[in-house]
């Protein structure tokens, strides 16, 4: 770290890949994977569907992508979703979901630990007749996002899904970060997503890989997720170079994220004892804090010009993400750049 080194907290999406994972990288074995051909791509895909403990997967490039194909390989057109009011697909997927699923989203309260209420899903299954919309699908997010990457305990994500199950409707976990859930809560993924039909996760993330994301589940529903991926433009040919990093990913960067979850403790520490600011109390790597004095953008402004990058995260509110990419050390310089923003703010 040299001392004028940009801090880049915007997300955990910002890594570069290591040294480690471009040798895996260039030395991948590729074919083309529209045709099924490409053996590192096929590799991942058993990797993933065996981590998850689900059949089959499928390598997409993006977490919007394996959302959006997870959506319609579960639902018809004119189908009802349940989904929280804070989940990713809902605030962040340009409504894809409406756009080019033609489904209707019905948002429940998301309370702060990311949950939805079991009662409140049940209360949301409407009797079946010619009037109303057929209800058929069920989103879950673990870790979640916009309540602060709270992990989803087992019994929530079982209770929600037996819910959800008993009505007939199937669950989807958007899981972009279930990794990060499963290292927070010392559970194994298999587990936390075993109620869930179809589950996501992304390796672009906290996983440190350039590009992608996988779908997981049965293996007729990722068979007709595949002719989604397709339809969207997603069907990638020597897809084998990024499928080496997710590999790389797994193989290398899964226990690590303990250390983004203490850092990402730290800079909530920091972050408190300036009263400006309210962090959450993160319980793995996203730390989202409410701004009690001046304006968001105003000390987005004064960060960036003490070399720390962070985002706007609703009103009044900015998130930070630790990753790969950042040390303890960079946490520490980072919480002493904001410390300096404090004071000229309070001083000018
Ligand atoms: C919870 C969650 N789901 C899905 C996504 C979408 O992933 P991508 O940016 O790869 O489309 C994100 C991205 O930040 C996310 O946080």
């Amino acid at each position: 770290m040299t001392a004028d080194r940009i801090i880049d907290l915007r997300s955990d999406t910002v890594t570069k890949p290591t040294a480690g994972m471009r040798a895996a990288m260039a030395a991948a074995d590729v074919g083309d994977d529209v045709f099924g051909d490409d053996p590192t791509v096929n590799r991942l895909e058993e990797m993933a569907a065996e981590r998850v403990g689900k059949e089959a997967a499928m390598f997409v490039p993006s977490g919007t992508m394996g959302n959006l194909c997870a959506l319609l390989a579960h639902t018809q057109p004119g189908d009802e979703v349940l989904l929280g009011s804070e989940c990713h697909i809902y605030h962040y997927e340009v409504g894809g979901m409406a756009r080019i699923g033609g489904l209707l989203a019905h948002p429940l309260p998301n309370r702060e630990d990311g949950s939805i209420a079991p009662e409140d899903v049940r209360a949301a299954i409407r009797p079946q007749n010619i009037h109303s919309p057929r209800v058929t699908l069920l989103c879950l997010e673990n870790t979640h996002n916009r309540c602060g990457g709270a992990a989803l305990r087992v019994e929530t994500t079982d209770a929600l899904c037996a819910a959800a199950h008993e009505a007939g409707l199937r669950v989807h976990l958007d899981g972009a970060r279930i990794f990060n859930a499963s290292v927070a809560l010392g559970v194994p993924v298999e587990r936390l997503a075993r109620g869930a039909d179809s589950v996501m996760f992304c390796f672009s993330k906290g996983l440190g890989a350039p590009v992608g994301s996988i779908l997981c589940g049965e293996r007729d529903f990722i068979e007709r997720a595949r002719r989604f991926r397709k339809m969207l433009g997603g069907g990638m040919r020597q897809a084998g170079v990024l499928a080496a990093a997710a590999i790389y990913a797994l193989e290398h960067h899964v226990g690590r994220l303990a250390e983004d979850h203490e850092n990402a403790k730290l800079l909530a520490e920091g972050l408190r004892q300036f009263e400006a600011f309210l962090p959450n109390e993160p319980e793995t790597n996203i730390v989202v804090a409410e701004v009690r004095r001046g304006t968001v953008e105003g000390w987005l402004r004064a960060f960036a010009e003490e070399g720390v990058l962070a985002v706007p995260f609703g009103p009044g509110r900015f998130r930070m993400v630790t990753h790969l990419d950042v040390s303890r050390a960079d946490i520490e310089e980072a919480l002493r750049r904001i410390g300096r923003a404090v004071h000229s703010v309070s001083t000018t």
